[in-house]
């Protein structure tokens, strides 16, 4: 079998996705590890779960810099220091700059049927809103805010009694799944991107036009 794809993954909370790939990725036939997690901020979930599945984990705060420039530069570089074949943006709830998209590939998953509910609340919003059904989306990241090329989306019924927390939940459970299944895809079977029109399969990871 050729070498598992690199994965670095990005978390500001509690890494539940983030722990979906570390257990994914304990089955050799996935294709892909995480070799480190990255964080804006200490103290989360997240960082304790790369620590006790011993990965190397680096934190890069916001407020560390002087400009969101040099963030921008200092986060790429301490990504690039573990050389990943796919970056993945796992509740990371910083928008990253060109010095990390302009080098490498990046995952963000969202808990929202893009383009409705982009953004920070995407949950809160999408039921403030009232629609009935809502969902999540596995996307490239661009320079957006929840705007990159859609990769998979799934949907996830709103029940009458919910609140954000129960139906982020809800949408979570399927979430998880959803990105585990597309990472590995993408890292065993390479990736095209023509325009917004993203297809996995049979084509070198990457490649756009
Ligand atoms: C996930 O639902 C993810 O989609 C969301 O944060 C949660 C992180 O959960 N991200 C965003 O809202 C980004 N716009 P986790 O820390 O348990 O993986």
């Amino acid at each position: 079998m050729s070498k598992a794809g690199r994965l670095v993954v990005l978390v500001s909370g509690s890494g539940t996705n983030l722990q979906a790939l570390l257990d994914a990725s304990a089955d050799p036939s996935y294709g892909a590890r995480v070799v480190a997690v990255g964080a804006d901020r200490e103290g989360i979930e997240g960082l304790a779960r790369a620590a006790k599945a011993q990965i190397p984990t680096f934190v890069e705060k916001l407020r560390d810099h002087e400009t969101r420039v040099e963030w921008d530069a200092a986060i790429a570089a301490r990504i690039a220091e573990h050389e990943p074949d796919l970056v993945v943006s796992a509740g990371f709830m910083k928008i990253l700059g060109a010095p990390t998209l302009d080098s490498f590939p990046v995952v963000n998953t969202h808990p929202a049927l893009l383009p409705s509910f982009p953004g920070a609340h995407g949950v809160r919003d999408a039921l403030a809103h009232g629609v009935k059904v809502t969902g999540c989306t596995v996307m490239l990241a661009d320079a957006g805010v929840d705007t990159g090329p859609i990769i998979a989306q799934e949907p996830v019924p709103v029940l009458p009694d919910d609140d954000e927390a129960v139906l982020h939940e809800r949408i979570k459970t399927v979430e998880r799944r959803l990105l585990v299944d597309i990472v590995g895809r993408m890292v065993r079977e390479g990736w095209t991107v023509k325009g917004r029109i993203v297809r996995i399969g049979n084509q070198p990871g990457g490649e756009s036009t």
